[in-house]
């Protein structure tokens, strides 16, 4: 039986478990995109108990556009895959797709090359094309509570990746971390999203759109009786120059850090090798695996020592990984 029948047939199986999960400390309810005038009874409410043990759900997500969510998504992925452990992903940005594509050029590699490479139980899910906001939103919903149900059961960690927008999906996505991950730029354009500041001083004003979003995600967990949201910041592509303009975001990110409650990692520098893996489907972590065959450079050797040191700070509580690869 292959893998992927293995899943539908274990899908299948836990398909009224994972629906069940909506409305327990695991799914609680996202806030609707819904008009007050199109507002309607949500989606159907959960019905079962949450599996004892169910994996740790990873979310990757920011508002900001291109701060390097995908691209730390799938190192995420395959790092947790060399550990040993088995990884479910999903793919929030159904118009994108892009850690999907990742994922196929990875699928690609390998039968091009006959090297077999960890892969994680991936999928996307698509945006709904229905009329209205409520059917379009009750259609993800329940695509999205299968997808993850299936994976919550089969996999250790599950890995979630929001779109850069404020969508249903990311919101919903947002609402289930157990950690949830925000890799921004190193640039204050980037920090507008997470905090206002004082130009004269950099003092923090207050939280801006994306943390109240947070706040909110956080808010409704807490009322479903889930765990609070580990939320952790990353700067990501963090330049040799710029000190100063570095020196400063550190500052208002470590400030705002302490007024809403989350922790910062170090994050990585701007690196081409970030960049040029993608249509291979590889990453850092995968250039010491038999068959791969890539020299490692000085900056490829520091690159993945900064992608092992994101793992470390994330501290998932995973346990000891389920399967030896
Ligand atoms: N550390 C880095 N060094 C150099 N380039 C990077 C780094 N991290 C990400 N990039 C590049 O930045 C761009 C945006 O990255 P990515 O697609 O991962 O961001 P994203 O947050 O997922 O974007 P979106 O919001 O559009 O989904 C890509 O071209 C990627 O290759
Ligand atoms: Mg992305």
């Amino acid at each position: 039986m292959s893998e992927e029948t293995k899943m539908d047939e274990a899908g299948k199986e836990t398909q009224a478990q994972g629906a069940s999960l909506s409305g327990s400390a695991v799914l609680p309810e996202a806030r609707s995109e819904n008009t007050p005038t199109e507002q309607q009874a949500p989606p159907a409410a959960p019905v079962a108990k949450a599996p004892l043990k169910r994996a740790h759900i990873l979310v990757l997500g920011n508002e900001k556009g291109g701060s390097g969510k995908t691209t730390t998504a799938m190192h995420l992925v395959t790092g947790l895959l060399h550990q040993g452990y088995r990884v479910g992903s999903m793919d929030l940005d159904g118009r994108q797709q892009s850690l999907t594509r990742y994922v196929e050029n990875r699928q690609a590699w390998m039968e091009q090359n006959s090297v077999t490479l960890p892969m994680p139980i991936h999928t996307v899910i698509a945006r709904s094309e229905l009329d209205t906001v409520s059917a379009r939103e009750a259609d993800e919903r329940a695509r999205f509570e299968f997808e993850l149900a299936k994976r919550l059961q089969a996999c250790d960690v599950v890995l979630l990746d929001c779109p850069g927008t404020d969508t249903f999906l990311s919101r919903l996505g947002h609402t289930c971390a157990d950690t949830l991950l925000t890799p921004m730029n190193d640039s204050f354009v980037d920090f507008d999203l997470l905090g206002r500041i004082d130009p004269e001083n950099y003092d923090i004003l207050g939280p801006s759109v994306y943390s109240e979003m947070v706040w909110d995600a956080r808010k409704r967990r807490a009322i479903s009786g889930g765990s609070t949201i580990d939320w952790i910041v990353m700067r990501n592509r963090l330049s040799t120059l710029d000190a100063k303009n570095k020196r400063r975001i550190e500052y208002v990110v470590e400030a705002l850090s302490q007024r809403i409650g989350f922790r910062t990692a170090k994050g990585f520098g701007e690196r081409v090798i970030f960049r040029e893996m993608f249509p291979s489907g590889l990453t850092l972590l995968d250039l010491k695996e038999k068959g791969v065959g890539a020299q490692m450079s000085m900056s490829h050797v520091a690159a993945r020592s900064e992608v092992r040191q994101l793992m470390e700070a994330l501290a998932l509580p995973l346990g000891e990984p389920s399967h030896v690869i």
